[in-house]
C-alpha cells in the first residue's frame, strides 16, 4: 500500500515539475503539429520527458548529443536555455565555456520526424537546436550485430540522450539477419566508435533500450558507473574517471560539483 502511494506522489511530483517548468504549455502549443503522416504518431512520456530535463538541468550540462528526435529535443532545448541564463548570472568565467554550449544536437533517421521535431521548436529556443540528418545502417562491432548512423555531429557532449532510431529506420542486413524482424531490438553501436573521446563526467541515458544498454556496457573499455531501472524502463552511465586536466576538472566542478 506505501508503495502504491509512493507511486502516485512521485507520479504527481513529475506532472507538477511539468507545469511548474512550463513544459506542459511548451508541449501542447506543439501538438498540432505532431503528427506527420508517415507512421503513428506517439503521445508525450511526461515522465521521460521530466527526468530528462531534471537531469540536463541538475548537472548544468552544457552540449547535449540526442539520438531520436522528438518532444525530447523541445525539453531539451528549454533545459539548455535555462542552463545558458543560469550560467550567466553565475560568476563562472566564460572561458570555462566548451565550444557548442548551449545546444542540443539531434539526429535522426526520418526527415520527416525530424521536420516534424524542428517545427515544434519556438523561435526562442531555435539557437539552441541543431538538427542532422542521417541514414543508419547495420553492421557489426567486434562481430556483434548493431548499427550505426553514418552521419554524426562532429560535437564532444557533456550529455548524451539515446532513444533512436526507430527499427524500421536500420538499413541493409548482415548474414540475412535485418532489424525490420519484430522480435529482434535495436543494438546502436554509435557510442562505442565515440568512446575514446568521451569526457570524464560524461553522462549517458538511454530511454528504455534495455538490450542496448547491456551491449553498451558489455562492450564500453572505460570506467562507469551505471544504473538499470527497470520500473522508469532507462539505464543511466557516468563516465567515472579522474578529470583529465585542469579545463575538465573545472569544467566538472561547475556541471557536478566538487566531488
Ligand atoms: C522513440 S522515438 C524518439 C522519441 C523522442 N526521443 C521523444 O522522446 O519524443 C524514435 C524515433 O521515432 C520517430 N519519432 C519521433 N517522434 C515520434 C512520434 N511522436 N511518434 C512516432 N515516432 C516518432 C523518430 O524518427 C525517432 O527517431
Amino acid at each position: 500500500m506505501d508503495n502504491a502511494f509512493e507511486v502516485v506522489e512521485l507520479l504527481d511530483a513529475a506532472a507538477e515539475y511539468f507545469r511548474a517548468e512550463g513544459l506542459a504549455d511548451l508541449v501542447a502549443c506543439s501538438q498540432s503539429t505532431g503528427s506527420n503522416g508517415h507512421s503513428v504518431a506517439i503521445e508525450p512520456d511526461i515522465d521521460d520527458l521530466v527526468r530528462l530535463h531534471q537531469l540536463i538541468r541538475d548537472r548544468r550540462a552544457f552540449t547535449v548529443l540526442e539520438f531520436g528526435t522528438g518532444y525530447s529535443t523541445l525539453v531539451i532545448a528549454d533545459a539548455l536555455a535555462k542552463n545558458a541564463d543560469d550560467f550567466a548570472s553565475s560568476d563562472a568565467e566564460v572561458e570555462l565555456l566548451p565550444a557548442d554550449a548551449f545546444r542540443v544536437f539531434s539526429v535522426d533517421a526520418s526527415e520527416a520526424w525530424l521536420a516534424t521535431a524542428m517545427a515544434r521548436i519556438p523561435c526562442g529556443l531555435q539557437t539552441h537546436v541543431v538538427a542532422t540528418h542521417s541514414p543508419v545502417q547495420i553492421g557489426t562491432f567486434k562481430g556483434q550485430l548493431c548499427h550505426f548512423y553514418e552521419r554524426l555531429p562532429n560535437v564532444v557532449p557533456d550529455f548524451i540522450y539515446l532513444d533512436g532510431p526507430d527499427p524500421s529506420d536500420v538499413v541493409g542486413a548482415v548474414n540475412g539477419l535485418d532489424f525490420s524482424h519484430r522480435e529482434r531490438t535495436v543494438i546502436s553501436g554509435d557510442l562505442l566508435l565515440m568512446e575514446p573521446t568521451f569526457v570524464p563526467g560524461l553522462i549517458v541515458l538511454v530511454d528504455g533500450r534495455t538490450n542496448n544498454a547491456r551491449f553498451l556496457a558489455n562492450n564500453f573499455r572505460r570506467t562507469y558507473d551505471w544504473l538499470e531501472d527497470p520500473g522508469g524502463d532507462f539505464t543511466m552511465f557516468e563516465l567515472a574517471e579522474p578529470p583529465l586536466g585542469p579545463r575538465n576538472r573545472a569544467r566538472l566542478a561547475y556541471c557536478a560539483g566538487e566531488d
